[in-house]
């Protein structure tokens, strides 16, 4: 019989895994860590971990869902349709992709694109969390329901959490569509225009003496 050894850290005492990504200091150290995650059952049929991408200093950070097919094959996030409307998006408030960084709650792509389970949710925004830990932006736009529920820890629709400020511990949060959604629902666009402009008045507000 295997026996625990005599200095084993009894478990109450042991670190939970968010704790445990405390001794990540840099995003590439948290990738490297993280990037054969098999914890829950979409690392068994990813093609790429998607991790995130851009400026590890950046004020601004976007959060999505979860990879495409197309994240799915280049292994980065908004690289297909709504990564397209994306860049129009951030553009039509004077943001440059690269000034911001990008990522999503889930790393792997779910088959199908169906939507994320629970369980995937959360084996996987530890990992959301300690980016941004790291990164400390002074804004995050959280790009539809799955991001905002994950983020602010509640299970409210989308309409009760646009068009204001929320906070994610001490960084302001805005809530608006998932650019798949707004192609589905162009309408839908006015909406996420007068989030996208609250977000750079925050932004703005924010980062006037920096
Ligand atoms: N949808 C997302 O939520 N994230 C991506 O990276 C691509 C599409």
């Amino acid at each position: 019989m295997i026996q625990g050894g005599l200095f084993d850290e009894p478990s109450s005492l042991a670190p939970s895994p968010e704790e445990d990504l405390q001794r990540y200091k840099t995003l590439s150290e948290l990738y490297e860590a993280t990037k054969n995650c098999k914890k829950c059952r979409l690392g068994e049929t990813r093609k790429n971990y998607v991790f995130g991408e851009g400026n590890e200093k950046a004020k601004l950070v976007l959060v999505g869902e979860a990879p495409g097919a197309e994240e799915d094959e280049q292994g980065l996030p908004f690289v297909g349709r709504s990564g397209q409307l994306l860049n129009n998006i951030l553009a039509a408030v004077k943001f440059q992709r690269s000034e911001v960084y990008i990522c999503n709650v889930i790393k792997s792509r779910p088959p199908n694109n169906r939507n994320p389970e629970p369980d995937e949710i959360a084996a996987c925004a530890p990992y959301l969390y300690r980016q941004l830990e790291i990164i400390r932006p002074k804004v995050i736009l959280a790009l539809g329901r799955v991001a905002a529920n994950a983020l602010l820890n509640n299970n409210q629709s989308m309409q009760a959490m646009r068009g204001k400020p929320h906070k994610w511990r001490n960084i302001d949060v805005i809530v608006t569509y998932h650019p798949a959604a707004l192609l589905r629902n162009p309408n839908w666009k006015r909406l996420c225009w007068e989030d996208v402009q609250l977000m750079r008045r925050i932004y703005d507000e924010k980062c006037a003496n920096d």
